[in-house]
């Protein structure tokens, strides 16, 4: 199974600098949605929770929220690594798409951000399976390449595929992902994807190639995506952002507690304060 997957992926690994793709049809709810420069995150409703972790700081733990599975899934990575004697902090779940417009808005336009922050719509924290975490020795210290090197952060990229999760930003694959290396971004794909994505040391995006390639339309870019000018690959949707907006983007989807009743808000009413707040990242 893997080899075979390997060889395709070896096929189109020559192929892949050159070439961006859009996946039309995606399922909403599949863990293994990509969300990416090219490919929208959807706008659905979404069953939010919110995991049982420590927040880095008690004033932005209404920012944790995550799908179920996904916050089952981050609970139990957390546990795992304080049994090893390290504590973990979540900092950014999910993020709606006005929290995005409100951290792009102060971020976006530095030129440094094209890659490290998510045009409005387009981050992988509105599906609920992203988390940005922060470990106990660099508390503090915000979201910095420092925790790859931290204890925390070590341990997390060598166990997170065994919970199902991936560092989606891995070191040096910024013309495959767009984004610069983010060594706190864990996404939630499910054990089977993370255990097949860890041993074959691929990014997200060419696993999907290869497990999905049939349903995969190339896009031809102006520019090459080569490792040398990734910065320069900016976004697939027209800089004033206007073609970022999705409609009823704004609020449709549905939080609650774990163990606890659930509140549901549906499009067009306000999301709670708590989940507007612009966060760091
Ligand atoms: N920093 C990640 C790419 C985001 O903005 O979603
Ligand atoms: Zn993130």
């Amino acid at each position: 199974m893997l080899q075979s997957l390997v060889g395709v992926f070896l096929g189109f690994a020559m192929a892949f600098q050159s070439w961006g793709f859009i996946m039309p049809h995606q399922n909403p709810m599949d863990t293994l949605i990509l969300v990416n420069k090219q490919n929208k995150a959807p706008s659905v409703p979404l069953m939010l929770v919110k995991p049982n972790v420590d927040p880095v700081e008690e004033k932005i733990s209404e920012n944790i929220y995550m799908r179920p599975d996904a916050a089952a899934a981050l609970e139990k990575m957390f546990e795992a690594a304080e049994k090893d004697g390290l504590k973990l902090y979540a900092r950014s779940g999910y993020r709606s798409y006005s929290t995005q417009k409100a951290i792009y808005d102060r971020k976006g336009r530095q030129e440094s951000a094209i890659t490290s922050v998510a045009k409005p719509g387009y981050s992988e924290h509105q599906t609920g399976l992203a988390m940005d975490f922060e470990g106990a020795s660099t508390l503090g210290m915000g979201l910095t390449e420092a925790i790859a090197d931290s204890p925390e952060g070590i341990w997390v990229a060598e166990h997170c595929w065994e919970y199902g999760f991936i560092i989606r930003y891995p070191k040096d694959k910024g013309y495959i992902t767009g984004y610069i290396y983010e060594p706190w971004h864990v996404r939630y794909v499910g054990v089977q994807a993370s255990t097949e994505i860890n041993a074959l040391d691929v990014t997200f995006e060419e696993y999907i190639v290869m497990k999905r390639g049939e349903r995969v339309v190339y896009l031809e870019q102006e520019e090459m995506i080569g490792e040398e000018n990734f910065a320069d690959n900016v976004f697939s949707v027209s800089d004033d952002g206007s073609d970022a907006v999705q409609s009823g983007d704004t609020g449709s989807g549905s939080y609650g507690k774990r163990g606890g009743s659930t509140a549901v808000y549906r499009e067009g009413m306000e999301l709670p304060d708590s989940l507007r707040t612009a966060q760091d990242k």
